[in-house]
């Protein structure tokens, strides 16, 4: 009797490591992204950001909530906050004060956003020669297709653009500077980016 007890509880213990196994392998993708990021910047604002963006992001992707709007910040692969100055110029900084890489990043359909410049009051462009740069009115090269990545990380495309047949992303290099969209590609990682609370 005693036996079968222990063999029972034992196997009871198992299902739960199971079921919880699986629970954190899923949430992982995302999550793991994040911390990996967060592991080599710490800043705090960054760190109290990690678990509210992941669900934030879960409800926007599969609710796909249209003009549900987000104060974040576009945190690249190679650690660079993207930034959009007043004069339309976008490029990367390492500053996690300057006012110009806070962005507001509205739904505006089905899987598209649009993403402004609180400090510079401009719109995150692509056009169709595949100039990233800051537009002072919304339009057509606002309109970017938001996609998350096996990474975990977010690629904007263009939604109205291509290359060639070939997508355009946003995309910053390994320097900061901002990419012609015609070099990106989804698999670079010049063109990731995880959203982060302020
Ligand atoms: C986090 O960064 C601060 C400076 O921003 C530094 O003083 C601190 O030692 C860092 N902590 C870790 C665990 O790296
Ligand atoms: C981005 O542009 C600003 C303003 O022109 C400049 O001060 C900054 O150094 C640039 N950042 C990089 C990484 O080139």
């Amino acid at each position: 009797m005693r036996r079968w007890t222990v063999s029972k509880s034992v196997s009871a213990c198992w299902s739960v490591c199971v079921v919880y196994l699986l629970v954190v392998s899923v949430s992982c993708g995302r999550a793991c992204a994040v911390q990996k990021a967060l592991r080599v910047d710490n800043s705090s604002s960054l760190s109290s950001s990690s678990s509210t963006s992941t669900s934030g992001r879960h409800v926007r992707s599969y609710v796909h909530l249209q003009g549900d709007v987000r104060q974040r910040k576009l945190f690249s692969f190679q650690k660079f906050f993207l930034r959009i100055g007043r004069d339309g110029r976008v490029n990367g900084t390492k500053r996690k004060d300057d006012p110009y890489s806070v962005l507001e990043i509205t739904s505006v359909d089905v899987g598209i956003v649009a993403i402004r410049g609180l400090g510079s009051d401009l719109y995150l462009a692509l056009s169709k020669r595949g100039e990233l740069y800051g537009a002072r009115n919304y339009g057509i090269n606002c309109r970017l297709k938001e996609r998350i990545e096996e990474n975990g990380y977010n690629t904007y495309a263009s939604a109205e653009w291509r290359n060639k047949k070939r997508q355009m992303f946003v995309g910053l290099s390994a320097h900061g500077k901002s990419l012609r969209g015609r070099k990106t590609r989804r698999k670079n990682t010049a063109t990731h980016f995880l959203p982060t609370m302020l």
